[in-house]
């Protein structure tokens, strides 16, 4: 694996007498997407809302870029780059595009010898981009509540690169998606990691995890019930690990 970007090392998360991770240990590369799949309930939201910084974890470490970190908001973890893209949720959705990538972050000139918004500079920005990835918007000075999902996300995730982020987080970010713009999303995948930003991506359908994942990690009732490159390992065997088939099979008959 190429260096690891972040590593997990004996995660718990207790909700009240629910053990809902039991000692997640795996880690993330720089470049590399890793695809989290296990059926429902077995702990996937979690995993990666602790390591976003919006839950606190029971027990456990997580190293970032080789050093401790766990960040205590969501803040603090989009701060060191970690950051959870969603589909709708963190737009503002009344105000345009390029007020949206920005947010916070804008580019400023001085006219009189006072700071105002540099328009023009951050549309250009914004336009350079978005056509890098490939991604078409009918005008950047379109109000995000007109855009679909798919042209949402992309927004987020480039402005998650623009702005250095380093792990990016997905859970099931193409599940109310149509055919095009999943294969766009998947696309876009490829070409975040291949600027070394290593990804998450959380997903039910075992053929997106085998399209864009260059590792499949399995999640079973709190535990890592696999975790394999994905050119060593079939959607056949991943059920297996999903469901339990193979350990039960290898234990005592009956
Ligand atoms: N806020 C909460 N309070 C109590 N229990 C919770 C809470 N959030 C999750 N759980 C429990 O923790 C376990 C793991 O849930 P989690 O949401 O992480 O699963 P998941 O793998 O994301 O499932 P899905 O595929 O359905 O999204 C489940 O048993 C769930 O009921
Ligand atoms: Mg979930």
């Amino acid at each position: 694996m190429s260096e690891p970007l972040l590593v997990l090392d004996n995660v718990t998360k207790n909700y009240g007498a629910i053990e809902a991770l039991k000692g997640i240990s795996f880690s993330i590369g720089k470049g590399e997407v890793v695809a989290l799949l296990g059926d429902n309930g077995a702990g996937k939201s979690t995993l990666v809302k602790i390591i976003a910084g919006g839950l606190e974890p029971t027990s456990g470490r997580m190293l970032f870029e080789g050093k401790e970190f766990l960040a205590k908001s969501p803040a603090e973890a989009k701060a060191a780059g970690i950051e959870t893209v969603y589909q709708d949720l963190s737009l503002c959705t009344n105000v345009d595009v390029v007020a949206n990538f920005f947010m916070g972050r804008e580019i400023t000139r001085k006219f009189l010898g006072v700071p105002v918004l540099d328009e023009p500079a951050m549309e250009q920005v914004v336009e350079k981009a978005l056509a890098s990835a490939g991604t078409r918007i009918p005008s950047l000075r379109t109000n995000v509540e007109h855009l679909s999902g798919g042209q949402r996300q992309a927004i987020e995730l480039n402005r998650f690169v623009h702005f250095g982020g380093k792990l990016v987080l997905l859970d099931e970010p193409f599940a109310a998606l149509g055919v095009e713009q999943t294969r766009r999303g998947l696309d876009m995948i490829r070409q975040v990691a291949r600027q070394g930003i290593g990804v998450v991506i959380i997903t039910h359908i075992m053929q997106q995890a085998f399209q864009v994942a260059d590792r499949i990690v399995v999640i079973r009732q709190g535990v890592v019930a696999g975790d394999v490159a994905r050119n060593k390992t079939s959607p056949d065997a991943v059920i297996d690990m999903i469901t339990g088939e193979t350990l039960a099979g290898a234990g005592p008959a009956g």
